[in-house]
């Protein structure tokens, strides 16, 4: 794009993308991040690090939108470096502004040495950022928030093994619900190092598009008391599409599978991984009533996310896709939000996932969810 052509205008800011990386398909994860900005503004205006800025556009809508005290927006590529000046320039009236071209590494180092913290870290990387986190969960104010990106899809969701052990020390295998496992492959991680800090996790928001990986996580002074139980492992029985799901605290023996035979199954495991909720209801509630004030910082993709995401809390860990009930039953099941509601009718805990259309997650045993969906339809289980 040609730096000097027309600028483009996002929420409430104009900017120029200049030669480096915009990709206005990302609007949600920039829209997602003002609300977040301003649900911690709501107790005092943010401290916020800019660490992968681009072009500034997430800065310049922080500071735009967002009611920051301060930003610090960050480019290790220096020839960002004038789109940085060029489009934060008219920012001086509204926080101080602070751009650098360093890299992410230095940087976290330099706030660790004068002991900088910021309430909202983001860190909007391409490929894996692993290798920050610790010293980025370091620069987290107390009660503030790292908000997570990543684009390295092929470990996390099962397809390359080597990946996952090296990037998150942990066992990927292949699941219908690839986008979540990645997800909660990428909390986990978090939580095991903010533990190791003496710090407690909790997850506010995660969503992807089976492209990045993005997740808000708050830093808690401590743990709570039963926080580590939701380090666990996943399995999938790639026989009949079963899951189970285990805490690490209580590990045990996986059940056998009700479609073994000769009592092997094949079991397919994963983790260590997050097994807790991956929505913070309570905030994202806020942030949807914030939204309905701001057409312009929320576009309807992002506001259509942020209700999905409302919707279901992400527990429990056990989603399959309404495609393979078809499968399994043979015809036509009932409608996703039908299954839900007769799950329901029967005490079971169901919904609509809200990071994976087209599935349903639910804490009822699969052979139940089987039979649910044939009787509705008068199909029966293959
Ligand atoms: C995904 S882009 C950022 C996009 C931007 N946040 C937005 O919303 O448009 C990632 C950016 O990280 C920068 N980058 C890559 N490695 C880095 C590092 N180690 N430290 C700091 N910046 C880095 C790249 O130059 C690139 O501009
Ligand atoms: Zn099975």
């Amino acid at each position: 794009m040609n730096p000097d052509g027309n600028p483009v205008l996002e929420g409430a800011a104009s900017f120029h993308p200049g030669q480096g990386f915009f990709n206005p398909g990302a609007r949600p994860s920039r829209d997602l991040g003002v609300l977040l900005a301003r649900r911690l503004a709501a107790e005092r205006p943010p401290r916020i690090l800019d660490l992968m800025a681009g072009c500034g556009v997430r800065s310049l809508r922080y500071a735009l939108e967002g009611n920051v005290r301060c930003l610090w927006a960050n480019d290790a590529d220096p020839q960002r470096e004038r789109d940085l000046q060029r489009n934060l320039a008219s920012l001086q009236d509204h926080c101080l502004v602070r751009r650098t071209s360093w890299s992410a590494h230095r940087l976290l180092a330099d706030c660790l040495l004068r002991n900088e913290r910021f309430d909202l870290v983001d860190l909007d990387a391409f490929g894996s950022p692993h290798s920050l986190i610790p010293l980025a969960l370091e620069a987290v104010a107390l009660n503030g928030l790292l908000y997570l990106a990543s684009t390295d899809g092929r470990g996390p969701t099962g397809h390359d093994r080597t990946a996952a052990l090296r990037r998150f020390g942990a066992s990927a295998r292949t699941h219908p619900a690839s986008w979540e496992q990645g997800l909660r492959l990428q909390i986990g991680l978090m939580a095991r190092i903010a533990w190791s800090q003496g710090r407690g996790l909790e997850p506010v928001i995660s969503f992807s598009d089976g492209r990045a990986f993005r997740t808000a996580v708050r830093l808690r002074r401590h743990p709570r008391s039963d926080e580590e139980t939701f380090l666990g492992l996943v399995a999938v029985c790639h026989g009949c599409g079963d899951q189970q799901v285990q805490s690490m605290r209580h590990l045990r023996r996986w059940l056998p599978c009700t479609c073994a035979s000769n009592g092997e199954s094949a079991l397919a495991v994963s983790g260590p991984l997050w097994i807790g909720p991956l929505q913070h209801q309570p905030t994202l509630d806020a942030m949807a009533a914030e939204s309905a004030s701001l057409p312009r910082s929320v576009c309807r993709a992002s506001g259509a996310l942020l209700e999905r995401l409302r919707r279901d809390r992400g527990w429990p860990a056990r989603s399959w896709p309404h495609a393979l009930v078809a499968r399994r039953i043979g015809t036509a099941p009932p409608t996703l939000q039908r299954l839900v509601e007769r799950l329901r009718q029967e005490g079971f805990l169901a919904v609509a996932n809200g990071v994976m259309p087209g599935q349903i997650r639910s804490d009822a045993p699969w052979p139940v969810i089987l039979a649910l969906a044939a009787e509705a339809v008068g199909g029966s289980v293959k």
